[in-house]
Parts: structure tokens; C-alpha cells; sequence
């Protein structure tokens, strides 16, 4: 269990490990993303600018998957925290997917973007594409319409809210990520450092050793499914 008390904040940073029992693959993992796609290929802005028609269709392949899934016990467990911590609870994700609201999370930031939204890459106008498209849409100022997620070599969303967040946080946990990806991966050394508050307690939760396990105080090892209600009882 991870003991949490009143006055503690607490700053979760999940990665794909926790929507892997939900039937999304990882991206490194066997079966993983990576494994089939070239990371180059279709989630970088020079992917986009040679062929957008490669990079839509990937994400919408994704989207179609998406539209089959379903919350596992570890985004119930975490939507329950939510509800007793209130402001005081961060979640922060790198998933695209909207598992965490679908699990009944009402403020979750998803730093690498939502794979169910698109923005025009031009004037940044949102554009609400329900009805699906297998050719790349064009916005009314006539740029293409892009997917609304991070590629490698962009920065990721909402970096001051999350920076802010993780110099005040008393405790920090990360679930199901791998550790390789900056700047996530690097969270739990800067929460563990000395901040406003003293320095976090780190806590990481998955189904093996990541990268970066040195800067968490405890491994729980794990799938993200049975561990997080168990840490986090509601
Ligand atoms: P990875 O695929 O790199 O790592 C997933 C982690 O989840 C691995 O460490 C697995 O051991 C663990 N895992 C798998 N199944 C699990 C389960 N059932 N319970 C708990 N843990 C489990 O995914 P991320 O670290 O999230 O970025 O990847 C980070 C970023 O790299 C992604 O957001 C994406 C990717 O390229 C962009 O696309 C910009």
C-alpha cells in the first residue's frame, strides 16, 4: 500500500502499461507499437511533411481500435482516488487513449496529446472529425488537419502545469511506463529531489524493472490491473 495522508499531494504519471489489460498494445513491449512501425515513420513532424496520408492512417487505425476498448480496475482505481483527494491528486499521462476519463477521471493531463482529437496544423483550429476520414481533411483556411498528439520532436503539452505540480508534490508515482521517453522519464528524480516541499516519496508501479528505476524509492512489480487498487484501496 502507499500510505497517503491528509495533507499529502500526490502526482500519478501513467504510460501505456496501464492501458495494456484494456487491450491496447504497448509501444516497446512485445507486440508493442515499435515493434511493427518505425517510430520515424508515422509520429514525427518530417513523417508528416513527406506523406500525411501514412501518418492519418495510422492514427486512425488506432482510433478504429479505440473505439472497442474499455477502463481496467487501474483506471477505476485511480478515477475513486480522484474522487477522495480532489486537487490534491495530479494525473498526469502519456497515453493518447481516453481511458482515464472513460474509467470517470474528471482532470487528467495528457501531455503527448488525445488521439481523439485533431487540430489544423496551420491555425491550430480544433476539428471535430466524428464521422471519420481515410483521407486527410483540410481545415477552412486550407491547411491539412493533424492528428492533436506529441511526435518525437515536439514539445509536450501543458509542461508549466506539470513542472508546477511536481515541485509540490509530497508523493509520486508512476505506473506501466518504460522510462525511456523524456521528459516523463525524468519526473521521478526531479519529484524526489528537494522541492518547496521536502522531497517526494517515489513509488513506481509495473510489470517489470523500468529504465529508471533508480530514482523511485519502491518498485511494486506488477500488473497495473491488480496493483493499483491494492496500493490506492478505495
Ligand atoms: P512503453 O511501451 O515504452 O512501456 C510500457 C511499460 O509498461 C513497460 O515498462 C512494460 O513493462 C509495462 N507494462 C506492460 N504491461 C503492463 C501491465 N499490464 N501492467 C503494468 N505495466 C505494464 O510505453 P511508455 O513508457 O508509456 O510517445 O512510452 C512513452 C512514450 O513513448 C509514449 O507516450 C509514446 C512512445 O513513443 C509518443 O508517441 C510521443
Amino acid at each position: 500500500m502507499i500510505e497517503i495522508t491528509l495533507a499529502d499531494r500526490v502526482f500519478v504519471l501513467t504510460g501505456a502499461g496501464i492501458s495494456a489489460e484494456s487491450g491496447i498494445p504497448t509501444f516497446r513491449g512485445a507486440g508493442g507499437f515499435w515493434k511493427t512501425w518505425r517510430a520515424e515513420d508515422v509520429a514525427t513532424p518530417q513523417a508528416w511533411k513527406r506523406d500525411p496520408r501514412v501518418v492519418w492512417q495510422f492514427y486512425s487505425e488506432r482510433r478504429l481500435q479505440a473505439e472497442r476498448i474499455a477502463p481496467n480496475p487501474a483506471h477505476y482505481a485511480l478515477a475513486t482516488l480522484e474522487q477522495k483527494l480532489g486537487d490534491r491528486l495530479f494525473i498526469c499521462t502519456q497515453n493518447v487513449d481516453p481511458l482515464h476519463e472513460m474509467g470517470g477521471a474528471r482532470r487528467v493531463v495528457h501531455m503527448h496529446g488525445e488521439l481523439m482529437k485533431s487540430r489544423c496544423e496551420r491555425c491550430a483550429q480544433p476539428f471535430h472529425d466524428e464521422a471519420g476520414h481515410d483521407e486527410v481533411p483540410r481545415c477552412r483556411c486550407g491547411g491539412h488537419i493533424r492528428p492533436h498528439v506529441v511526435w518525437f520532436g515536439e514539445l509536450p503539452f501543458a509542461l508549466d502545469e506539470i513542472f508546477e505540480a511536481l515541485e509540490h508534490c509530497d508523493v509520486f508515482v508512476t505506473i506501466g511506463s518504460s522510462g525511456t521517453v523524456e521528459p516523463a522519464a525524468s519526473f521521478p528524480q526531479w519529484a524526489g529531489q528537494k522541492t518547496s516541499r521536502g522531497r517526494a516519496r517515489t513509488y513506481y508501479i509495473g510489470d517489470e524493472e523500468p529504465a529508471n528505476s533508480v530514482y523511485f524509492d519502491q518498485v511494486f512489480l506488477g500488473r497495473a490491473g491488480e496493483l493499483v487498487p491494492k496500493v490506492f484501496p478505495g
